[in-house]
């Protein structure tokens, strides 16, 4: 199949390139010369595991070509993907000009059995939107369908070849059968082709998301309220997880959820709703509960230290929102830094991939190269991040290194009575605070 892709963020690069993988002629089109005159080059924009091994790979083979040429990509395409970015406006509901904006480029250039696909998240009506937008432009009926995307950042090339479910929201019987020939390749695991109309699948995504943010903000309020009663928000979560309605997965307490989608989306649901004049009660109690939990490291810092903070260095291990990612959109650790600064702090950061993306964001942050490094002279550690690297670090030599013994965990990756025994006063999420330091 022939496809255009538009927009090559992090979705459509993912997208674009996995289509050509299982033998679709691709073009990736972005109004960004500099980006596609990189990714020509075999420059990826992003860091994403495994993806510029696949883009290297499927371009070099005649699958996978990148152009700021818009006209001439969707003239000859059979599928066309809107893959453009839906950020934040400044009413919380998602900003949808760069999608208006390619719809109307391509108009002029559509095939007659074109299909035009959203796969950035959309609000609920977008499809109709668009529709109405390429009938008015082109004066025909034009096929239009949505296909949200649920890829994980830092997961995404598996997400995407390894789907749970593909989910798509046609008009007709014909459109749903294209689709599902494009996503045969990704499908044979017997995972399901759900087939809706653009609504559902507008709306799917949303609560998909939603749903998810929620479980994050419910564990990290009752981790909150197990720190109050004594109890250990591990041990809780063994003990709901084994009931099969319940289960294990999203529910780890942290220093609440960031990055580009959960924030983004929870907002814009509750944006939608508003609008159709109901009460979105729980989407707004997710939002403020995760706003307050990217304050819960630092309150403990503040505590801990008498609420005088000035002059003390805090070494802080992990920027990005989340492991094997250099996003720092939303990510709790921005408001940890402000947050010390403000208290008169110094702060000394370390992260595998995102510092570079910090530096250029913030200003008076020390970083340090090696995340062992970063405690030499350090009053207390903050760990915001789960990356692999902070799991098992030689904790003998890290108290060499720090001037005070103390550890603020905002992912729980230690366990209390270890960090006791090795003489730490150690802090973390939903579970008692233990003090091993010698009086
Ligand atoms: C998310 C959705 O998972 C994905 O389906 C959608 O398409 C885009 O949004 P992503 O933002 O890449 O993906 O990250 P995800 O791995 O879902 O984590 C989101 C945030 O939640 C991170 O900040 C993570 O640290 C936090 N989180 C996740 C928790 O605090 N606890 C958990 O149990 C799980």
């Amino acid at each position: 199949m022939k496809i255009a892709v538009i927009g090559t963020g992090y979705v459509g690069l993912v997208t674009g390139t996995c289509f050509a993988n299982s033998g679709n002629d691709v073009t990736c089109i972005d109004i960004d010369e500099k980006k596609i005159a990189g990714l020509k080059s075999g420059v990826i924009p992003i860091y994403e595991p495994g993806l510029k091994e696949l883009v290297l790979r499927n371009a070099e083979e005649g699958r996978l070509h990148f152009t700021t040429d818009t006209a001439s990509a969707v003239k000859t395409a059979e599928m066309i993907y809107l893959a453009v970015g839906t950020p934040q406006g400044d009413d919380g509901s998602a900003d949808l000009s760069a999608m208006w904006a390619v719809t109307k480029a391509l108009a002029p250039h559509l095939q007659e059995d074109a299909i035009v696909v959203t796969k950035s998240t959309v609000p609920v009506g977008t499809n109709a939107k668009i529709f109405g937008m390429l009938k008015e432009l082109t004066g025909r009926d034009c096929h239009v369908a949505s296909n949200p995307e649920f890829l994980k950042e830092g997961a995404a090339i598996d997400d995407f070849m390894k789907p749970d479910r593909v989910v798509v929201g046609v008009r007709c019987a014909e459109v749903s059968d294209k689709l599902q020939q494009l996503y045969a390749p990704f499908l044979r695991t017997e995972k399901p082709f759900l087939s809706m109309s653009p609504e559902s699948a507008e709306m799917t995504k949303y609560v998909a998301n939603a749903l998810l943010a929620t479980k994050i903000s419910f564990i990290n309020e009752m981790a909150n309220l197990c720190e109050k009663m004594g109890g250990d928000i591990n041990d809780v979560r063994r003990g709901i997880g084994h009931d099969s309605r319940i289960g294990f997965a999203f529910l780890f307490p942290g220093v609440g959820y960031g990055g580009s989608c959960f924030p983004k989306d929870v907002r814009a649901l509750t944006a939608m709703t508003e609008d159709k004049g109901n009460v979105p009660e729980m989407l707004r109690a997710v939002d403020n509960v995760n706003e307050r939990q990217k304050t819960v490291l630092f309150e403990k810092v503040k505590t801990h230290f008498d609420g005088d903070l000035s002059g003390k260095r805090i070494a802080i291990w992990g920027l990005a929102f989340k492991p094997e990612t250099d996003d720092i959109r939303e990510a709790p650790a921005l408001v940890l830094i402000r947050q010390l600064q403000e208290a008169g702090a110094t702060v000394v950061a370390h992260d595998p991939e995102a510092m570079e993306n910090v530096a250029a964001e913030t200003e008076g942050v020390e970083f340090s190269e090696s995340a062992t490094k970063a405690l030499k002279g350090a009053d207390a550690l903050c760990i915001c991040t789960d990356w692999k690297a902070y799991h098992q670090p030689d904790f003998a030599e890290i108290y060499q290194l720090m001037a005070g013994h103390v550890v603020f965990d905002g992912r729980n990756l230690y366990d209390p009575a270890r960090m006791k025994a090795r003489g730490y006063c150690y802090h973390s999420i939903g579970r008692v605070a233990v003090d091993g330091r010698k009086a």
